[in-house]
């Protein structure tokens, strides 16, 4: 994976007045070109694996929005596209309470092929989860495909079916990936400095509970 520092680096967007969010990147990640390159490539496997297959993208919001539309304009077959709304509440004392919401209703599921998106395959709970509750509502099968791969941080066993990139442990923001409900709009993966981490956290602290989607 290439790693470029962001001084001096146009992004396009311009600062604007106030504060801007390239301020608080301390590295782009990946960059806008590296990211196109890497869904083309998920995209014709995709293609390839289901043509002929009668398949549903089911994208978990609010973190993969930004992947699923660009990855499923690149498949070229035809798919149907659903939602579901996944908050896991994490407040330290345990591995956190999946909450989901927009559920695709049961015609939606039953003897369906789907496939499930997200933005980042971290502790794995999400998706371990969400493919257990699908399964169990009757779909004929769940396979996964994920922009970010992080395996070090796996807590149950899981393994994406697709995925574009892999990242070491690390926070990262951008494409769709979100601290404190923030940086989704970015066109490129990035790290945050630490300065904006260690200021957020005391708010976060100081407000309870930490949610994620
Ligand atoms: P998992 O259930 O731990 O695999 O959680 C996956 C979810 O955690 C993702 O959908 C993200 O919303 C969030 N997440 C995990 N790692 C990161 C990160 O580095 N940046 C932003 N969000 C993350
Ligand atoms: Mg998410």
């Amino acid at each position: 994976m290439l790693w470029s520092a962001v001084g001096g680096v146009s992004c396009g967007i311009p600062a604007g007045e106030g504060h801007s969010m390239h301020e608080d990147i301390d590295q782009i990640l990946i960059s806008e070109e590296e990211i196109q390159i890497g869904i083309d490539r998920v995209a014709e496997s995709i293609t390839r694996d289901y043509r002929g297959k009668d398949f549903s993208v089911v994208s978990i919001l609010k973190g993969s929005c930004v992947f699923a539309s660009d990855l499923i304009r690149r498949i070229p077959i035809p798919l149907e596209l659903a939602f579901v709304a996944a908050e896991s509440y994490r407040d330290g004392t345990d591995s956190g309470e999946l909450k989901m919401n927009f559920f695709p209703s049961e015609g939606e599921i039953e003897g369906r092929n789907i496939l499930l998106v997200d933005d980042i395959l971290d502790t794995g709970r999400t998706m371990w989860s969400l493919k257990a509750e699908l399964m169990t509502r009757g779909a004929a099968e769940v396979r996964s495909c994920v922009f970010l791969d992080k395996p070090a941080r796996r807590a149950v066993e899981y393994a994406a079916d697709y995925r574009c990139f892999e990242v070491e442990d690390l926070f990262v923001v951008g494409y769709g990936l979100d601290y404190a409900g923030r940086y989704r709009n970015l066109p490129f993966v990035g790290s945050l400095k630490e300065s904006v981490i260690a200021s957020k956290e005391a708010a976060s602290r100081a407000s309870g509970a930490a949610t994620t989607e």
